[in-house]
């Protein structure tokens, strides 16, 4: 280990000597890592990339500094840096650490220690793990393939382990980074028309934010998937046969809202059926495409049954994605998935398919149904069959539409409709 080299590496990423990058503030998720980091769990950020999760490291290690911390009771590491090569193995990490040791200026305090990309070292969380039990230092870690949360380090971690997932940038946060800053109803009220207009261009090309605000939206776009197909499913699936990788992922890409069953695509695309299960785990441990399972009033989750599928972000729906029939519809679609899996996680959000319809999404909540979402453009009574099925369960359903809101009465019973854009603005 070339120790001025680790040193010059982590100068550079660091608060000890200069500030670093803050971007916009994503308050919920400082928030979140600040209530948890001083009680001895260790963090994992995880979600797919360019979320922005380092960028949400260095805010919440730029509060803590606001705070009074020392700067140099903080460590940053982003193993993606080429000068950290040399850090291979555990030891190489427990190297560094003694290396950070030496340089931390105030000798009695607890260092934070925030390990990025941490994946790439096997083993790790052994080191982390070691610091925890000890009460030696306090620990983040971030990736962005589930590879950070396997099985084997769940294990290992059991007990002392949060996990926290970014996702691109809600519409709120959307909004913030516009610099549109809304505080109650007559907010929203007074600014209608601006919102509607971001609404749209959201909508469009989605909320990575590395994207919002920039003019090349398309191209950031295109080199953004390229990047995830790359570096977070071929090298790490080390998948040779490239060509079908590309075309399974574009395949799920282009069909967001629709029931997918493996054989079919298999049958379809021409991949043999194991090859279609391995690269499709692939895609969902990058954190690029989701699978829903039907769940039934009752709870049974049918997971032998079609999923639905959807990916990490509208915008890579509508530019990656094959526009043929493009189909707003299903954006609007995949939209609310994504917000639905913000506010209530993705273990908890599933579709109903009934004898008669479908509806899009059914939320559980412990025991329990919470409540159902029909998605749709517009309003149109073929999408009552399934929200008929619910109601007899009394299940609170919701329509959410591109820009209708009214009462409707189905069966006896009144039904809101909703503008989706005012129900992104409202919290659950
Ligand atoms: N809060 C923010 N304010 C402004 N820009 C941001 C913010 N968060 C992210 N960005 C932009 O998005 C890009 C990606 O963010 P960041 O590097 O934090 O993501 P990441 O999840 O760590 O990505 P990777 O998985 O590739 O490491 C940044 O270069 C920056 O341009
Ligand atoms: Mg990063």
């Amino acid at each position: 280990m070339n120790r001025e080299l680790i040193l010059k590496a982590l100068i550079d990423w660091n608060f000890w000597y200069k500030d670093q990058f803050t971007g916009y503030l994503r308050e919920d998720y400082v928030k979140e890592i600040l209530s948890i980091i001083n009680s001895w769990y260790i963090t994992s950020v995880l979600g797919v990339k360019r979320a922005g999760k380092s960028t949400i490291l260095n805010q919440v290690a730029k509060k803590m500094i606001e705070s009074g911390i020392d700067p140099f009771d903080i460590l940053i590491v982003n193993f993606e840096d080429g000068r950290l090569a040399s850090v291979q193995n555990v030891e190489d990490l427990f190297r560094l650490y003694e290396i950070y040791l030496e340089i931390k200026r105030k000798k009695d305090s607890k260092p934070y220690i925030f390990l990025d990309e941490i994946q790439r070292i096997n083993g790790w969380e052994g080191f982390a793990r070691s610091l925890i039990d000890r009460k030696e230092a306090f620990v983040i870690v971030s990736g962005s393939t589930s590879d950070l949360i396997s099985d084997n380090i769940r294990k290992k971690l059991a007990g002392r382990h949060v996990v926290i997932r970014v996702y691109p940038l809600s519409f709120k946060e959307y909004l913030n980074f516009k610099g549109l800053n809304l505080h109650n109803e007559v907010d929203i009220i007074a600014r209608e028309s601006e919102i509607k207009s971001y609404f749209n261009e959201y909508l469009t090309y989605g909320g990575f934010p590395g994207i919002v605000n920039s003019n090349v939206k398309e191209q950031l776009l295109s080199s953004l998937y390229e990047d995830i197909i790359v570096r977070d499913v071929i090298t790490p699936c080390k998948i040779k046969e490239v060509d079908k990788l590309r075309l399974l992922s574009l395949y799920y890409i282009s069909n967001v809202g629709n029931r997918v069953r493996l054989r079919n695509v298999s049958r379809q695309l021409q991949i043999p059926l194991r090859t279609v299960q391995r690269f499709t785990q692939c895609l969902i441990r990058a954190n690029l495409i989701y699978f829903v399972n039907p769940l039934s009033p009752n709870l049974s989750v049918m997971t032998r049954a079609e999923k639905k599928v959807y990916v990490v972000d509208q915008g890579l729906a509508n530019i990656i994605g094959y526009r043929l029939n493009s189909n707003l519809g299903s954006l609007l679609e995949n939209l609310v998935f994504v917000e639905l899996v913000r506010r209530y996680g993705e273990e908890n959000v599933f579709y109903y398919r009934g004898k008669r319809g479908e509806v899009d999404f059914v939320i559980k909540e412990k025991d329990s149904v919470k409540e159902a979402y029909q998605v749709t453009y517009y309003l149109n009574e073929r999408e009552y069959k399934g929200v008929e099925e619910l109601l007899k369960w009394n299940i609170p359903v919701k329509f959410l539409t591109f820009d209708e809101e009214r009462e409707i009465n189905i069966k006896g019973k009144n039904i809101n409709v909703l503008k989706v854009w005012k129900w992104l603005l409202n919290n659950k």
